[in-house]
């Protein structure tokens, strides 16, 4: 028996020639219950294609785990070490995340007040708003028109300590219906993208990576990516960019010396470009809101030094520099046509490779809309790997 993949219905905004490999519907299994054979091919087709959707799905909080797990089987706790740090209230991610009691490493996710669910009583549910997060905002009369951005595009990952998850699950159950909107990037470009409520956007890393231009692809694949400790403590009193895609530079981060305790030898410090373990592929994958600094190798022998940045290599630690260089080489992939803005349906579970997509919420919810999902993704048992010495050749 084999799984059947489907790809995936794009918006009209999207560039289909960038999608050709980007996203399959599985048809014929239940998620819930595939066999061990079932399950590699699902594996395999998810490192091909980034993100699958499955259709009409009834899964139970336990049946969820166990696929996530499956991906990872030593991985155990949640993405963000069952809220340790993340669940004070200093974290950014404090009011993002209720744990279903029976299982502490499935989160419910939504918006508006849940009763009687998986185990809670009431559980008070807040769709992140951009409102909260970024550094301007837009006006309440063109909220209620529809105008919305992207809240923060990401990695699921702790950054700190623990390994980046390999999968997200991500599986809808109350999904209210409402008319779609606009996301507004309000960078100066007048790019916008037509938007269905609620939606969950994703971007390809691999597109991310391919798109650069020729000097951009060897400080790529060159560079590595220190994040801050506790970066979503430490991020929390600064404000993001209008696209949702990193922080502004105000100096308004924590200082290190007010975070919880820490430990240097703790902090992630990751390759900008992550290889895909079944394609080979590259995939830019850097978290912008946690970075805090860049270390980047010098070309290697035999490369061309002609138009090369940073050739001798360099470690930069300037905030605004960092954030500049990630800015110019992650902002083209989010430009509307490389975008696929999921529309939800209820029962729809959605895996995506975690370590090959950036993601987003999106949109805003009244307190009356009721959504309920269930969010699961696990720290892994390994870093991702960078590119090997043959790639950095082959780009550098
Ligand atoms: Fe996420």
């Amino acid at each position: 028996m084999a799984i059947e993949l489907v790809p995936l219905p794009l918006p009209a905004s999207a560039d289909a020639s960038k999608f050709t490999d980007f996203g399959r519907e599985v048809r014929g299994v239940d998620p819930g219950s595939l066999s061990p054979e079932l399950f590699e091919q699902v594996k395999d087709a998810l490192y091909k294609h980034d993100a699958l959707l499955f259709r009409d799905v009834r899964l139970t909080p336990e049946q969820q785990y166990a696929l996530t797990k499956a991906f990872d089987p030593e991985s155990e706790s949640y993405g963000h070490g069952n809220n340790k740090t993340e669940s004070t209230k200093k974290s950014i991610l404090h009011p993002d995340l209720k744990t279903i009691p029976r299982v502490p490493q499935v989160q419910l996710i939504g918006n508006g007040t849940v009763y009687n669910h998986e185990g809670l009583a009431e559980a008070m549910l807040k769709h992140p708003s951009h409102t909260t997060f970024h550094k301007t905002r837009v006006t309440p009369e063109d909220e209620a028109k529809g105008i919305t951005r992207f809240y923060r595009w990401h990695i699921d990952a702790a950054l700190y300590d623990l390994s980046p998850p390999k999968v997200t699950t991500l599986y809808g159950i109350h999904i209210p219906k409402g008319s779609h909107q606009i996301c507004r990037y309000d960078d100066g470009t007048g790019d916008e993208l037509e938007v269905p409520l609620g939606t969950t956007a994703f971007v390809s890393g691999k597109t991310m990576f391919d798109i650069l231009p020729k000097e951009l692809k060897s400080l790529a694949v060159r560079s590595k990516v220190r994040y801050a400790p506790h970066p979503y403590v430490w991020m929390a009193p600064a404000h993001a960019m209008p696209t949702g895609l990193g922080i502004e530079s105000e100096g308004l981060e924590l200082p290190l010396s007010e975070l919880p305790h820490w430990e240097e030898e703790r902090r992630k410090v990751l390759p900008v470009v992550w290889k895909n373990p079944v394609t080979g592929n590259l995939h830019f994958q850097v978290h912008p809101c946690g970075a805090a600094e860049l270390i980047v190798d010098p070309l290697p022998a035999g490369a061309t030094r002609e138009g090369a940045l940073y050739p001798d290599g360099a470690h930069i630690t300037e905030l605004k520099e960092v954030r500049g260089l990630l800015y110019k080489m992650q902002r083209p992939a989010i430009a509307p046509n490389f975008v696929y803005p999921h529309d939800w349906r209820e029962n729809d579970l959605v895996l995506f490779h975690n370590r090959g997509v950036l993601h987003s919420v999106v949109g805003a919810f009244t307190k009356e809309q009721v959504r309920a999902f269930h969010q699961c993704n696990l720290a892994a048992s390994d870093d991702p790997t960078g590119p090997t010495e043959e790639q950095v050749k082959a780009y550098a």
